[in-house]
């Protein structure tokens, strides 16, 4: 007897309750995937197997009918049953599906991500998420409950693609008080920032076209571009901002549609560009005619220093589509965030957002209006900032006492992040295994450059630990690039590399 109809019979002597065409069409499907029986191998002819296994040759013709419908078979008239070239998957059996080329660029870039094996006691100074022990869960609990309690079922219907009208009138009154002209009627609310992003980008972008970033620039929207087919044109970061003379040249391209950027509290750098920056930057788009997308992220984290006045408020011509969040100043699980703009970019955003997802979760939106209302928003903005100032004190004395002479760091006025570059040639991405080991992560620079390149930069970002945390975190981190330091050959520097 073949080896293939052996192991069958094998399987028939042990009755498991399924019909016996079936348990012979499982012997065969068993040869394919064990790979016995190899694509485009022929397999036994109805008439012997039946013989063999002592059945009816109709059941054996039934086990083959069931696994050509599976795409595992296929008959060729007059030579018989072959195992497919290119099998079909069988149900139950993970798909293989060909993605869009646009997403094979984006798992690439997922692939090229540092890894982080955060344990228990290590110092997170690579995160973004603002730490849970400050978020006012109960405030918000009660704020949640007051409203469904007002409004009740009228807060669980679909919303308009815009969002709660309520939210909108918070928002637009506080947008108001940093110096933008904007009414209720000029807001989408969407989730979170992030979708803001997605959203402006595909209101100016498309396959094929090119997107103005800065370099470095948040990590995410070098994703949300490549998951769109949309190159980004890069625009070198200065101490100041982005180089406007840089922006200039890089929109006068066609093929670049807008120009996405950071202006307060810079991610990864941490800067804050001056009134002068914004106003030159503004009107150099203007003059372009080219949109600029806003990210004010962190835009209520202010500890500091004097205010500086949105782009979207130094705009009289409405280039500048504004996106704001409550991410990092509240908590990211609401998700909710706000696209400002205006004329015929507010329409694409309303109609886009309608295209993508109808609307946004109204009992929460409602619950957030209810919260800023109460005034409740101000009060953890207020223990948020005491916070921020105090993590901010911290970090820049650890930095300055355990950092190698020549280091140089950005002093920001709020938010969490802040920009390190080393003074010496090394690639930040080779010291990640080490600092993990000392218990301390931070994202190294290559990070945020659009081409993954090697830097000797790196971010570090207080948003979880507190003060004593920073502080050993950063003296953790000091040893390990002072090591890195003196371990490095002395002559050429040709062991890293130079930016
Ligand atoms: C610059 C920047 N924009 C937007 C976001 C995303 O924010 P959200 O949670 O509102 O989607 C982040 C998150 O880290 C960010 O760093």
């Amino acid at each position: 007897m073949a080896p293939l109809s052996q192991s069958i019979a094998v399987l028939l002597q042990e009755p498991d309750g399924r019909p016996v065409y079936q348990q012979i069409a499982a012997g065969i499907r068993g040869a394919i995937e064990r790979r016995e029986l190899g694509p485009g191998e022929r397999v036994p002819a109805i008439r012997s197997l039946a013989t063999e296994l002592a059945v009816n040759r109709d059941t054996v013709a039934l086990a083959y009918e069931a696994l050509a419908s599976e795409g595992l078979l296929e008959s060729a008239v007059g030579r018989g049953t072959f195992v497919r070239a290119e099998q079909l998957s069988s149900p139950g059996e993970p798909a293989s599906l060909e993605l869009s080329a646009q997403v094979d660029r984006l798992l690439a870039l997922g692939d090229a991500r540092p890894r982080y094996g955060a344990g228990q006691d290590v110092v997170a100074l690579h995160s973004l998420i603002p730490d849970p022990s400050l978020y006012p869960v109960q405030d918000f609990r009660r704020a949640f409950n007051r409203v469904v309690a007002r409004d009740g079922a009228n807060l669980f219907v679909y919303g308009s693609p815009q969002g709660h009208a309520g939210l909108r009138r918070v928002l637009a009154r506080r947008f108001g008080e940093s110096g933008m002209d904007v009414e209720a009627s000029d807001i989408v609310l969407c989730h979170g920032a992030s979708q803001g992003i997605s959203l402006a980008l595909r209101l100016f972008a498309g396959e094929g076209d090119c997107v103005a970033v800065e370099g470095p620039t948040y990590h995410n929207v070098l994703g949300t571009l490549a998951g769109l087919g949309v190159r980004p044109a890069v625009v070198p970061m200065t101490e100041r901002g982005p180089d406007l003379a840089a922006l200039e040249r890089v929109l006068a391209r066609p093929e670049v549609r807008a120009f996405y950027t950071i202006p307060s509290f810079h991610n990864p750098m941490g800067i804050t560009t001056d009134a002068e920056h914004r106003r030159a930057l503004v009107e150099i788009a203007r003059r372009a005619g080219k949109p600029v997308i806003e990210d004010a992220f962190e835009m209520d984290l202010r500890c500091s220093g004097r205010p500086m006045p949105p782009l979207a408020a130094l705009d009289p011509s409405g280039v500048v589509v504004h996106l704001f969040s409550f991410s990092k100043s509240l908590f990211p699980g609401a998700r909710v965030g706000a696209i400002t703009a205006r004329g015929r970019a507010l329409e694409g955003l309303v109609a886009l957002k309608h295209a993508t997802d109808l609307s946004d979760s109204l009992p929460l939106q409602a619950a957030m209006a209810e919260f800023v209302d109460a005034g409740d928003y101000d009060r953890h903005l207020g223990r948020v900032r005491r916070a921020l100032r105090g993590r901010h004190a911290a970090v820049t004395e650890a930095l300055e006492e355990h950092l190698p002479p020549g280091t140089r760091f950005t002093r920001a006025d709020g938010g969490y992040q802040i920009w390190v570059e080393l003074p010496f040639a090394v690639d930040t991405r080779d010291l990640l295994a080490d600092a993990a080991r000392v218990g301390v992560l931070f994202s190294p620079g290559s990070h945020f450059l659009p081409d993954g390149g090697p830097s000797r930069c790196l971010r570090l970002a207080i948003a979880q630990p507190g003060e004593d945390e920073i502080r050993s975190g950063v003296e953790a981190l000091g040893r390990v690039i002072r090591a890195r330091l003196e371990a490095r050959p002395l002559a050429g520097d040709g062991a890293g590399v130079d930016l």
